[in-house]
């Protein structure tokens, strides 16, 4: 049974006639989704979502941060109950705040959906656009990625070689096959491995068609 952890039931607020519009940034630990999505929500017209943010800033002391440190520092994914609660807590707290407007926004998910269950229950309150695939053939790269991230944050997942492993084979297992609840023509594979300019290049060669069709003039 889910442990208490105080997030309530309530999904997000939706615009009245139809469900966010989204693109989902998908990849292995270290393929460079939250580097490609802060970078993205400097655009005006994306708000980026990072579900792994989301979570290391809940405090670690609450039920809910207990939850989150227990799975995350084995490099286990949160259960989808947790998870999806969670994150339509906190994406409707940023459409009622303002810094999300769904109606003018392209909303950027960044680590969410991460299991094929979590695509189903999102399908009611998001529209995929489009999947970006970032892809890194070069396991060596990653792990020498996070290595050097362990070094600067403070990341528990990031800190031993072990964990590391295991969120690999969680993403091998678990998330990847989300790329196949999505039709071929909107999932697009970008290559990671070149530099944070070239890589964002790319991913705005196939996000601002998208943009321009719903861009109405007043994001930002
Ligand atoms: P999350 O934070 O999403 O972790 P992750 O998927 O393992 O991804 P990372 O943050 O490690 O890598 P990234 O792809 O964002 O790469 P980054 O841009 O940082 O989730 C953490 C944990 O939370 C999960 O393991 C799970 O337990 C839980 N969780 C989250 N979402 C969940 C969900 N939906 N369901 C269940 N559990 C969930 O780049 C990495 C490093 O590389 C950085 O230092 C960066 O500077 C560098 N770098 C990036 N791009 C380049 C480049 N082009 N050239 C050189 N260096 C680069």
């Amino acid at each position: 049974m889910a442990r208490s952890t105080g997030i309530s039931d309530r999904l997000p607020k939706q615009p009245a006639d139809h469900r966010y519009r989204a693109v989902l940034l998908l990849g292995a630990p270290g393929s460079g989704k939250g580097t490609q999505g802060g970078i993205l929500k400097n655009i005006p017209g994306f708000f980026h979502f990072s579900m792994g943010d989301a979570l290391r800033n809940i405090d670690i002391h609450s039920p809910l941060g207990k939850v989150f440190y227990d799975y995350t520092s084995r490099g286990e994914l949160v259960p989808d109950e947790y998870v999806i609660k969670f994150w339509a807590m906190t994406l409707d707290a940023h459409a009622t705040l303002g810094d999300f407007k769904p109606l003018a926004d392209l909303l950027v998910l960044d680590g969410i959906p991460r299991t094929l269950n979590q695509a189903k229950i999102m399908e009611k309150y998001i529209d995929v656009l489009k999947v970006i695939h970032l892809v890194c053939r070069d396991e060596k790269v990653m792990f020498e990625r996070l290595r050097r991230r362990a070094l600067k944050e403070n990341r528990v997942d990031d800190a031993d070689e072990k964990v590391i492993r295991r969120r690999l084979k969680v993403y091998e297992e678990s998330t990847k096959p989300v790329l196949d609840n999505y039709p071929g023509d909107k999932v697009t594979e970008v290559e990671s491995q070149g530099s944070p300019a070239r890589v964002v290049f790319d991913i705005l060669k196939v996000l601002s068609p998208i943009q321009d069709q719903h861009y109405t003039g007043v994001a930002g």
